[in-house]
């Protein structure tokens, strides 16, 4: 025999994921807030929510297949192919809104872990890398057709019942017989719950790792006192003095950087190397093997062109997490100290001033002349974390990892 209504079974489920979309709709607006210590916990509460709406939905349609359901309300045809439609294109949002954002997560050069709700470890989704971009445009595209079909969804429901006089609320909310108005609130007070709740949810203040990092965040993102002191040692290694004090005869040549040189990166996210570089930087090079005590390079990195290939991790790489490009808009890294390693190699003693925090920094490089043109290529090594770089959670190495390898490959031409 075919039910009056829907089983509780499915009432339940239709107001449960009913509310949790219009949540994570609006709750997604917050995703492309501001980029401070709590985006990370933002992102895992979005995917949170959107999988357990994906397993609400796959469970709500079993349940229709097991479930007997009402018959479907007698109409002209043009009413009932659009509200199967509505349905149709529901279901069809249902799965495949988490399943989109699932294939980002999972086809992003950087791969978060997801943890859902902070417990039980999520898995990436096994496919190509191609599947990134169409999903990434479905999944910011869907919602709002969503939206577009829950108005037409409310339309029907409240023509069936106020202007038709068949009590369709009934079937999917106790209560919802005649012209009572008690069901139509009672529906509204379910999305306005999600809604409410989407916007005065702050995952900082509800994580507690979140929130214990957060003290020391603010600690570590004031310019620590190293940042001073290295300063004025180095003004006291300035290159003209030094080069007084040596062999008159070997002058430095300056070099002027040609356009074309890399400087990158490798860091390294769950295991796997994460590829960046530096589009906009500047080099001062007094250089010449024959007089290394006079040398000095100084290097100056506008931190805002880091390039990672995702404007998204960029966009994390700049914020107050990471370089906080905001207070330290570039990096600076000079030598003065030289050392022959035989050959062409040769060995600098520089500091690195990366996010107000200057410490020495080995460079190993190689440096090949050939009358007025020269490469140099070379490498380093710093760990990001004592320079503050990775605050809040980032500040773990468990998924990302402290030591970070910089790499320069670049061609000069002498001025002199
Ligand atoms: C994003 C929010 C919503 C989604 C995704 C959604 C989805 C659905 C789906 C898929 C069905 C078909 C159930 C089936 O036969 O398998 C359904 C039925 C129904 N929904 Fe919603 N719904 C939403 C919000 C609402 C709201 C706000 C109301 C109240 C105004 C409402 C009232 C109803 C009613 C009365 C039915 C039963 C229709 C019938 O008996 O033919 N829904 N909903
Ligand atoms: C029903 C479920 C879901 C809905 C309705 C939904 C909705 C949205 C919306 C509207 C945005 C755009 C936010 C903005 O930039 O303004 C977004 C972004 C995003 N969502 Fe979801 N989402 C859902 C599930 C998921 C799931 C399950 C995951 C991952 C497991 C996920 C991952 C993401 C990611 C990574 C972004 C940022 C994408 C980018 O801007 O490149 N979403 N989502």
């Amino acid at each position: 025999m075919t039910p009056q209504r829907y089983s509780l079974g499915s009432i339940v489920l239709h107001w449960l994921i009913a509310s949790a979309l219009v949540f994570q709709i609006v709750f997604a607006e917050s995703l492309e807030g501001p980029r401070g210590p709590d985006l990370f916990a933002r992102y895992q509460l979005h995917k949170s929510v959107g999988i357990t709406i994906l397993l609400l939905s796959l469970l709500r349609l079993a349940w229709r297949y097991i479930a007997p359901r009402p018959a479907a309300v007698p109409g002209p045809k043009w009413a009932m192919t659009l509200s199967s439609l509505v349905h149709f294109g529901f279901y069809f949002f249902m799965i495949a809104a988490p399943v989109t954002g699932w294939i980002i997560v999972s086809t992003s050069k950087i791969k978060v872990e997801t943890l859902l709700f902070g417990i039980v470890p999520w898995p990436h989704l096994p496919v190509p890398a191609s599947w990134g971009e169409p999903a990434e445009f479905l999944h910011h595209f869907m919602p709002n057709v969503a939206i577009a079909l829950l108005v037409l969804h409310v339309a029907g429901a409240l023509r069936h019942q106020y202007l038709l006089g068949t009590p369709i609320l009934s079937r999917m909310l106790p209560g919802g017989k005649g012209k009572a108005i008690g069901a139509l609130l009672t529906a509204a007070a379910i999305m306005l719950a999600g809604l409410v709740l989407a916007k005065v949810v702050d995952p900082k203040g509800a994580t507690p790792p979140a929130k214990a990092a957060a003290v020391p965040a603010e600690q570590l993102s004031a310019p620590a006192p190293a940042s001073t002191t290295p300063e004025p040692s180095e003004e006291a290694a300035k290159p003209n003095e030094t080069a007084e004090a040596t062999d008159e005869a070997a002058q430095p040549r300056d070099w002027a950087v040609s356009k074309g040189g890399r400087l990158g990166f490798t860091a390294r996210w769950n295991g796997e190397p994460v590829e960046g570089s530096f589009t906009r930087w500047t080099a001062d090079i007094a250089f010449a093997p024959e007089a290394l005590d006079a040398s000095t390079i100084e290097v100056s990195i506008d931190l805002a062109s880091v390039d990672t290939g995702d404007g998204q991790r960029d966009g994390t790489l700049t914020g107050s997490d990471f370089f906080d490009t905001g207070r330290f808009a570039r990096a600076t890294y000079r030598a003065t100290r030289f050392r022959a390693e035989g050959g062409n190699r040769y060995r600098a003693d520089g500091t690195l001033t990366l996010r107000g925090v200057a410490k020495p920094v080995p460079l190993s490089f190689t440096l090949d002349i050939d009358g007025d043109k020269a490469r140099a290529r070379g490498n380093a090594s710093i760990d990001r974390t004592s320079f503050g770089v990775g605050q809040g959670d980032y500040a773990s190495t468990a998924e990302i990892a402290g030591p970070v390898a910089i790499s320069f490959d670049f061609r000069a031409t002498a001025r002199n």
